[in-house]
C-alpha cells in the first residue's frame, strides 16, 4: 500500500503503469452506462474517504463516481464541517480515519497538511489538490496527450499564464514521462525554481520565455490555468489580470504552434481570461477530454495504492 502524494516522488515505472491501466479501463468500459459497475471489482468491501478543504466539482465527482465503478464506496467529507476544521490535528484524523476507511483523498490548502495526513494515516493518502500542486490532474492530462498523438516523451509542452499548482505538476511530468516544458509569464508568477530544476534534473528542457508568441512556437501541447487560484487572495485579482493578459491563449498565439498542437485546460476556467472560448471550444481544444480522464486515471491511481 502506498501513498500517491506527487508525481516527483512517485517512480516513472509506476506512474506508465498507472496511465496504462487507466487506459486499459477507458477501453474495458467503452459503451457502457456511467452508472454501469466494472467487471473486475477491485474496490468491493472498500471504503474511500473523500476529504475537501476547498471547492471541487471534477476532483469530487470523478473520484465518487470512479470508487463506486470499481465496487467501493465512498464518503465526502468537508473539512469545515469535520473536527479538522475546529482545532482537531491532522495526525489524530488521519489516525481516526485510518481505523474506518481504507483510503484517504485529500484536497487541501497547505502541502504540509497532506504530508502530515499521510505520514499519520495506517491507509494510504491521495493528493486531491494542494496550493503546491495537482498530481491527480497532470495524470489525466498525460494520458489524455497520448490518446490524440501519442507518447508524449519529446514533445514540446507550453504553460503560459500563472506559473501555479498545476504548473508544478506538469514540471514534475515533464522530468518523469521526458517532455520538455517552457513557461511563459510574468516574472512575479514564475513556477518555484525548485520544480524547474526538477524537470532539468531529468535531463528535459524545462525553461522560462518571457515573449507567448516566441514560447509557442514548435509547441505540441499549449496549456493555461485560472489567473486566480483557490488559495489567492481576491485582493490580488486586479494586479494579476494585468500582469496575465498579455499571456491570454487566444487564436493568434494557438496560431503559433504546431498545426496539429493540442490545448489543454484543467477547469474550471473564466472563459475570455486565462482562454478565448474560440480557443476552448475550437480545434485543438482537448478540455472534456482531459476531464473525463480524471476518472479514469484515478481509478488507476486509487488502484496502484492499494495493491490492487
Ligand atoms: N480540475 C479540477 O481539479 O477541478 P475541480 O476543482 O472541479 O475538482
Ligand atoms: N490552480 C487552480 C486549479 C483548480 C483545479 C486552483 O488551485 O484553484
Amino acid at each position: 500500500m502506498t501513498s500517491f502524494l506527487d508525481i516527483h516522488t512517485t517512480s516513472p515505472e509506476d506512474l506508465r503503469k498507472m496511465i496504462d491501466s487507466a487506459r486499459a479501463m477507458k477501453d474495458a468500459r467503452n459503451g457502457r452506462p456511467k452508472g454501469a459497475l466494472d467487471h473486475d471489482q477491485p474496490l468491493a468491501g472498500h471504503m474511500v474517504a473523500l476529504i475537501f478543504e476547498k471547492p471541487s466539482t471534477r476532483t469530487r465527482v470523478s473520484f465518487d463516481v470512479g470508487v463506486r465503478q470499481m465496487g467501493g464506496q465512498t464518503m465526502v467529507l468537508s473539512g469545515k464541517e469535520m473536527q479538522l476544521g475546529h482545532g482537531e490535528t491532522i495526525a489524530d484524523t488521519a489516525r481516526v480515519l485510518s481505523r474506518y476507511v481504507d483510503l484517504i483523498m485529500i484536497r487541501t490548502f497547505e502541502e504540509a497538511t497532506l504530508q502530515e495526513m499521510a505520514e499519520y494515516a495506517s491507509v494510504p493518502v491521495i493528493n486531491g489538490l494542494t496550493n503546491r500542486t495537482h498530481p491527480c490532474q497532470i495524470m489525466a492530462d498525460v494520458m489524455t496527450y497520448e490518446e490524440h498523438r501519442g507518447p508524449i516523451a519529446g514533445k514540446k509542452v507550453v504553460w503560459s499564464g500563472d506559473g501555479n499548482n498545476v504548473c508544478a505538476s506538469f514540471l514534475h511530468a515533464a522530468g518523469q514521462f521526458g517532455f520538455d516544458l517552457t513557461f511563459t509569464g510574468p516574472p512575479t508568477l514564475d513556477p518555484e525554481a525548485e520544480w524547474l530544476n526538477f524537470a532539468r534534473s531529468k535531463g528535459v528542457d524545462a525553461r522560462i520565455e518571457r515573449d507567448p508568441f516566441k514560447a509557442v512556437e514548435g509547441a505540441d501541447l499549449v496549456v493555461t490555468d485560472t489567473w486566480v487560484s483557490m488559495h489567492d487572495p481576491e485582493s490580488a485579482k486586479e494586479r494579476r489580470h494585468n500582469q496575465l493578459r498579455p499571456y491570454q491563449v487566444n487564436e493568434e498565439l494557438m496560431a503559433r504552434a504546431k498545426p496539429d498542437a493540442l490545448f489543454m485546460h484543467c477547469l474550471p476556467a473564466h472563459r475570455n481570461d486565462e482562454a478565448t472560448s474560440a480557443v476552448m471550444d475550437g480545434p485543438h481544444s482537448v478540455i472534456f477530454d482531459e476531464a473525463e480522464n480524471r476518472l479514469h486515471a484515478q481509478k488507476a491511481i486509487m488502484r496502484w495504492c492499494l495493491g490492487k
